[in-house]
């Protein structure tokens, strides 16, 4: 610069000083209100969406693949390049080359000019850098094999996630939560019960990431187990989202097919029901589950008499009267001394309904 550009710069540099905003406190306080918004957006993050705990380090478990955050995964790839012994003089030693480096980049580039096109060495410095860490990403990505507490993707589709989570659930879960998470008595332990997790209020009131540490983590201090592997369980992280997808799927409508709704349709065209052939396999297809090896609320439809006469309530059938049987009002999801819905959750069809209160006022027959 000869002493002309340099009067010259100077001279501009006055006129945009004066014509601009003072440091302190115009920028500041525009720094103020946008540092305080988004303050306040992570602590309604951090409130409203929380952030899962990992699980614990275990030293013992030699099969752990480490795997930092996507944001690192540039450092630990570019390790992985050197040696053992290497390692540490490449943390220290690249370190201290790129902070010189920053440190010394006006010392190098000492043009006035500000554009990136007037500042090759800057430019092509940082493109270079933003580059190799994008490169090494990447590459990190790729050739990290997925830790055993990962697990294989279960399923392609949602309908194979459901399945092979179902299967889970009724291994592992079942005894303490019901077959459909309705909840109840835990098995072989009288007296102690489950409140249900098919509910809307447990379903609704929880996100995946919630579900999915309740089960990795177990609920010690009240008889539930941990199942993560993480945790000493058994169930790795795509086992588990497979049960949630499971669980997920007790608050969707079942699936209709042609035939399905043909043959509803066709029940009302049943005039004079009968028990054998109308009544029961409702009752074996939509309650049996619940109301046979397993006995809820004292209640089995395995046989006329039981239908007739079991229950904690009973009796849950009056013949020939539907609007005063507790069965026909908790069919239509009327709350009753012996409980709400049922089958709990999804209500059997209107069809389907009405048959079975048409057998009642025909006097609920053996027929
Ligand atoms: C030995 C019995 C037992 C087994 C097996 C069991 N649980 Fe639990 N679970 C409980 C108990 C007891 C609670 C405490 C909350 C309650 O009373 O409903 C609980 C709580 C939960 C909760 C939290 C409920 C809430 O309202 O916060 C979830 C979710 C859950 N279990 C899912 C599962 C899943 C999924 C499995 C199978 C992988 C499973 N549980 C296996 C007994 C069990
Ligand atoms: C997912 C399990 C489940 C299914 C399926 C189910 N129930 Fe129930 N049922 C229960 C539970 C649990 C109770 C106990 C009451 C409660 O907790 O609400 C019960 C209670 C009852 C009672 C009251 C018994 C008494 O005397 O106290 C009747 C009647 C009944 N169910 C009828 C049916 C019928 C009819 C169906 C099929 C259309 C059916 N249930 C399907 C779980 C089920």
């Amino acid at each position: 610069m000869n002493s002309e550009e340099k009067q010259d710069y100077l001279k501009r540099y006055k006129e945009k000083k004066a014509e601009g905003e003072l440091f302190w406190p115009d920028a500041i306080s525009k720094d103020a209100v946008v540092s305080l918004a988004i303050f306040v957006v992570l602590i309604c993050l951090a409130v409203f969406a929380g952030v899962p705990s990992e699980p614990p380090a275990n030293p013992s478990d030699t099969a752990y693949i480490p795997r930092p955050e996507w944001y690192f995964m540039w450092a630990f790839q570019l390790l992985k390049y050197f040696p053992g012994q290497f390692e540490g003089i490449a943390i220290v030693g690249l370190g201290l080359v790129i902070v010189v480096g920053l440190f010394g980049l006006p010392f190098f580039d000492r043009g006035p000019k500000r554009h990136p096109r007037n500042r090759p060495i800057a430019t092509v410095a940082m493109i270079l850098i933003v580059a190799a860490m994008a490169f090494l990403s990447i590459q990190g990505v790729v050739t990290t094999p997925v830790s055993e507490a990962e697990g294989k993707i279960i399923g392609g589709t949602k309908a194979e996630q459901v399945t092979a989570g179902g299967e889970l659930f009724a291994e592992h879960c079942a005894d303490c939560h019901g077959a459909d998470g309705e909840g109840g008595e835990i098995k072989d332990k009288p007296g102690e019960v489950t409140a249900p997790l098919n509910s809307d209020d447990f379903l609704i009131g929880h996100f995946d990431d919630t579900i999915f540490q309740l089960i990795s983590y177990g609920q010690p201090g009240e008889g539930m187990q941990a199942f993560g592997l993480a945790y000493g369980g058994a169930l790795n992280d795509q086992e588990i989202r497979a049960i949630i997808t499971f669980m997920r799927s007790w608050a969707e409508p079942e699936e209709e097919t042609p035939a399905g709704n043909e043959a509803v349709a066709d029940l009302a065209k049943i005039e004079n029901p009968s028990f054998a052939k109308d009544v029961k396999p409702i009752f074996d297809a939509k309650c049996l589950n619940c109301h046979g090896k397993r006995v809820k609320g004292g209640y089995k439809v395995d046989t006329y008499d039981n239908v007739m006469t079991s229950g904690d309530n009973a009796p849950v059938i009056v013949a020939g009267d539907a609007a005063n049987s507790t069965l026909a009002k908790m069919l239509r999801g009327i709350k009753t001394p012996a409980g709400g819905q049922m089958p709990p959750g999804k209500p059997l069809k209107p069809a389907q309904i009405d048959l079975i209160e048409r057998w009642i006022n025909q006097g609920a027959q053996n027929n």
